[in-house]
């Protein structure tokens, strides 16, 4: 062999230095090793149970594959660029090992189906990983509605502060969205789990391989169907990203009303000092960097989701290089978002909610408008004369620097005949008690709604 390489039988010359710093993948794909050396102890048992190798063969190849796992674990593996990648480095390191044995290991495989079962079985990990903790998160959620179950906060509508809403049906919204991410990546994760080993380089295998017991070996629901789609698939990538990207984004959102609600402009709530930063220049300051990065790191996760389209958008089928450059991507989102769920997770019950500032903000700027104006729609006023006359009130309270509640019953009568002494009960109590309907912010309803999250959530762990 005059390239060193494990392809090299048709190349007279070893490849430029600078081809194999280009071409390798080594320094990234390495964390791959675990799946990849699954896949090979997989394909290995195959081969000697079909008759492929013998099973002396398949017992010197999966006892020198479980060595190089302890090696690579025990941090003695040498990683070498000029082989590539990690599948190369691994069966490279097993002909070291080994010799002859290890040479028939790549029989009825191709590097092809073996990175896309690698990826496959990368991608489900990482889909369980972030079920876990989208679970922890969707728990401290429903733990916080509890804690803070009788917490007001003014709910807003273009950031104008628009009725009254509990605070745990604010935080519930978001155990929503995360159970629909769940959902997703649940979804996402049946697709991934079927097995591509035995479509070869793109066209199939030539000897009579068992594809449903190397699927077996590796936990997977099934075999793909089509060689040439096994190889070049990588929508189930793009599934990881799609659901990573939303989930980050809600998160974002999230962590975008933790930056307003601890501002001092809003005040609703307190940074604890575990979760904060303090500013080199201002003495006084105290920074939710922890939210805003949790707002920012979605920007990486958004863009590896780009990048995953567009690397396949241009490829012919089946195979191509380009094919290599999913992982940086995939990796990327993985750590960014399981560390996002995480630190999440651990910030949120730190927070202090200012629960008298929470209600005095909640009815100022007359949120208890639409209130009023149902009030006069309940007995028989036409919604939107009944929208015309409170918005009447509102334009002379402002203008006289008074509330809704400042009034008297003579000057609601003047502004409407319909209205009655029960005007004057609106509050910010009776507003939400009114809203105890399905989905609504009453706290019954948030009450059933917070337990009915719960169940939910114990039954997924089951
Ligand atoms: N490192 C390659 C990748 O990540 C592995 C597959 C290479 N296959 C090939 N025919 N060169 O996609």
């Amino acid at each position: 062999m005059t390239t060193g390489k494990l392809w090299g039988g048709r190349f007279s010359r070893p490849t430029h230095d600078l081809v194999d710093a280009f071409n390798a993948s080594i320094a990234f794909d390495r964390r791959l090793y675990r799946e990849d050396i699954a896949g090979s102890i997989a394909h290995a048992r195959m081969l000697a149970a079909t008759g492929i190798i013998s099973e002396a063969d398949r017992d010197a190849i999966v006892g020198g594959l479980e060595a190089i796992r302890a090696d690579i674990e025990g941090g003695r593996f040498e990683f070498r660029t000029d082989r590539e990648d990690i599948h190369l480095n691994i069966e490279a390191a097993l002909a070291d090992l080994l010799g002859e044995p290890a040479r028939r290991l790549h029989t009825a495989r191709s590097r092809n189906d073996q990175v896309a079962t690698d990826v496959r079985l990368f991608v489900r990990g990482a889909i369980d990983d972030s079920l876990d903790r989208l679970r922890a998160l969707r728990q401290v959620l429903i733990d916080l509605a509890r804690r803070e179950a009788s917490t007001v906060i003014p709910g807003y509508t273009h950031l104008q502060r628009a009725q009254p809403i509990l605070l745990a049906h604010h935080l519930l919204a978001y155990e929503e969205m995360l159970t629909r991410d769940a959902e997703r990546f649940t979804q996402a994760r049946a697709r991934a789990n079927v097995s591509p080993l035995g479509a070869g380089a793109l066209a199939g295998v030539t000897y009579s391989i068992d594809r449903d017991l190397v699927a077996r070996e590796l936990g997977f629901e099934g075999i793909t169907a089509n060689s040439l789609d096994a190889v070049s698939d990588r929508d189930f990538v793009v599934d990881y990203h799609a659901a990573a990207a939303l989930t980050a984004v809600h998160l974002s959102r999230l962590a975008e009303e933790l930056v307003l609600w601890t501002s001092a402009e809003f005040a609703f709530a307190r940074l604890d000092d575990a979760f904060a930063t303090g500013s080199s220049i201002m003495p006084q300051k105290k920074n939710a960097d922890v939210a805003e990065l949790a707002r920012g790191k979605s920007a990486r996760v958004i863009g590896n989701l780009v990048q995953s389209l567009t690397l396949l958008k241009g490829q012919p089928l089946a195979y191509n290089k380009d094919m290599q450059e999913d992982k940086e991507a995939l990796f990327d989102s993985v750590d960014t978002l399981l560390l996002t769920l995480e630190v999440v997770a651990a910030m949120l019950p730190t927070l202090t909610f200012d629960a008298a500032r929470g209600r005095e903000a909640a009815v100022a700027n007359f949120a208890l408008a639409t209130d009023v104006a149902d009030f006069l729609a309940k007995r028989g006023v036409p919604f939107r004369e009944a929208h015309e006359a409170v918005g009447a009130l509102v334009a002379r309270c402002e203008r006289e620097g008074r509330t809704l509640a400042d009034l008297t019953i003579e000057e609601y009568r003047a502004a409407h005949p319909a209205f009655d002494e029960g005007v004057l009960a609106i509050d910010l109590d009776s507003a939400l008690a009114a809203r105890n309907v399905p989905g609504g912010t009453g706290p019954e309803a948030v009450a059933r709604a917070r337990e009915a999250a719960a169940q939910r959530l114990e039954g997924e762990r089951g």
